[in-house]
């Protein structure tokens, strides 16, 4: 028998929610400034991993450890299906430990796709989801309530916007594209985009992206810009879709932590409206 396993019955944690994320807190009372790996499986597959890390004050009430052991995960766009689906909660390296509150056959509904502009009531929302990117990419959360405040601030201005989406109400992707407003570039913006790692590949991206467009082609911007990771297909899959072209590559732009990476500059062009009065001049 192993020492993980000899430790197996100090695991304390339960499953809690499963909508709208799937969350619970976990713990080896022998070792509990340890934080756990937890994986997501659903219908026998691992669908994430996370470190259940997150505070958890109503834990550390209870005497455990110093509450730190919360963990949550989205539930991944593929099984908003109606259909009964098998979950489970995992810890690595303690294969024989079932957690409380699992396993669990669970219906998640049928998958309700919203794209829409962020508003001041999205303040909370938004705070989750770029922390929650942030967190997905290895860095630490950077959103607080003032920083979401100025992101508003400035997505409101003309020529630029915040799109968000949400899948079953839940902030799910955000897609940005920002302006200087005035001056020689006036008419031209940056796109930045990211979707929540288990809502990828389900055409959120397009779904934001079309919205993107039709905002560009009505606001008076006349050039959309990015850069791109060189090996980051589904970025460029998905750029290629939408008629952007390579129109370069900025060499050693982008440090992802062990290496300068080569980056493509993309960019699409919009015509800009004739103005019916000058058509036949
Ligand atoms: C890039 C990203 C925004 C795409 O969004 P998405 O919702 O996953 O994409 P969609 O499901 O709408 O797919 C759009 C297109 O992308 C391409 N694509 C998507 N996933 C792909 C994959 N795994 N491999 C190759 N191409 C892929 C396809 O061309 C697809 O079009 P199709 O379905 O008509 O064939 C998303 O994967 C993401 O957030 N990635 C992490 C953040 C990031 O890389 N942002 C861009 C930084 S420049």
């Amino acid at each position: 028998m192993t020492n993980d396993q000899n430790n197996d019955h100090h695991i304390v944690g339960y499953l809690e929610g499963i909508t709208p994320q799937i969350s619970g807190w976990v713990c080896d009372t022998s070792a509990p400034s340890t934080r756990l790996r937890v994986h997501l499986v659903i219908d026998g597959m691992i669908q994430a991993t996370t470190i259940a890390e997150k505070p958890r004050p109503d834990v550390a009430a209870t005497q455990v450890g110093d509450g730190c052991y919360g963990f949550s995960f989205s539930i991944p766009s593929a099984f908003y299906d109606e259909v009964e689906h098998h979950l489970n909660i995992k810890i690595e390296g303690r294969s024989n430990v079932q957690l409380e509150g699992t396993p669990r056959t669970c219906v998640f509904p049928n998958r309700v796709l919203t794209i829409r502009a962020a508003t001041n009531a999205d303040r909370n929302a938004i705070i989750r989801l770029y922390n929650a990117a942030d967190e997905e990419g290895g860095y630490p959360p950077s959103m607080d309530a003032t920083t979401a405040t100025r992101l508003l601030a400035r997505f409101d201005l003309p020529k630029n916007r915040l799109l968000l989406a949400f899948v079953n109400e839940q902030a799910v992707g955000y897609l940005t594209v920002a302006s200087p407003v005035r001056g020689p570039h006036g008419h031209v913006a940056t796109l930045r985009i990211n979707i929540l790692q288990p809502h990828r590949g389900a055409q959120i991206g397009t779904a934001l992206m079309r919205q993107a467009v039709e905002f560009v082609e009505t606001s008076g911007l006349r050039r959309l810009e990015l850069t791109v990771d060189m090996e980051n297909m589904p970025a460029i899959g998905l750029y290629n879709k939408f008629g952007f072209g390579v129109e370069g590559i900025k060499r050693g732009y982008y440090f992802d932590g062990t290496h300068d990476k080569d980056m493509y500059m993309m960019a699409r062009l919009f015509q800009p409206e004739i103005d019916p009065s000058l058509e036949n001049v």
